[in-house]
């Protein structure tokens, strides 16, 4: 018998905002050679991480942020990247074999619920994946709970389709699973938080 044929989500929904997970399809309108010139990784990230660390790039999408993650923790550090999506994870692997730091790079598919990533981490980056998450709370206790004591997590959401209030109640929701602010960072088409689980 036939396997019935898995919904397909159309370009249409996702400008419209309905469908709520990025999908793998459409990760090039952002993820392109262009986007060096307003995300710059080693700008954004250099100053979070340091050779040795542990890295959790969550919501990794095709590795934008995963490989030069893993350039900045260097050959005694690891970056765990975390997607919902096997075609995300394909191309991170794809990515990390070309630069050549695949060995540091571990891929983890997660639920929609629950991460699932042992820790202890130094750094969870959440670039632009949060507002996708149904249980926003529970990830943050989940995110809370991954991280080191004195770790942090940057939090990037995109300014074209997420209100401030939205990052705001984000934002709030990490500080009640035991994340303090420390800044916000600038960082082009986003609204930033950096958090930081207290020693
Ligand atoms: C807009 S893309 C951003 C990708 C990447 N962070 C970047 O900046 O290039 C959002 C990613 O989050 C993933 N995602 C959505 N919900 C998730 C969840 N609950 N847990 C983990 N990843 C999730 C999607 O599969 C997608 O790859």
């Amino acid at each position: 018998m036939l396997s019935p044929m898995p919904p397909r989500t159309r370009l249409r929904d996702v400008l419209l905002g309905r469908d709520h997970v990025c999908p793998w399809w459409f990760v090039w309108t952002f993820d392109n050679p262009l986007r060096r010139m307003i995300h710059d990784p080693e700008q954004i990230l250099g100053g979070l991480v340091r050779p040795g660390d542990t890295a959790v790039d969550v919501g990794c999408g095709r590795g934008y942020f995963t490989v030069p993650l893993a350039g900045l923790v260097g050959p005694g550090g690891r970056v765990v990247a975390v997607d919902l999506q096997d075609e995300m994870l394909a191309g991170v692997r794809r990515r990390a074999e070309r630069a050549g730091v695949a060995g540091r790079v571990r891929l983890h598919r997660c639920g929609p619920d629950r991460l699932g990533v042992e820790g202890p981490a130094d750094l969870v980056l959440a670039f632009w994946m949060a507002h996708e998450v149904p249980e926003r709370a529970r990830f943050l206790g989940e995110v809370a709970a991954l991280l080191r004591p004195g770790g942090h997590l940057l939090l990037a959401e995109p300014v074209l389709h997420v209100a401030a209030r939205e990052v705001e109640r984000t934002i709030a929701l990490a500080e009640a699973a035991g994340l303090v602010r420390v800044t916000s960072p600038r960082i082009a088409f986003s609204r930033s938080a950096l958090l930081r689980r207290p020693a």
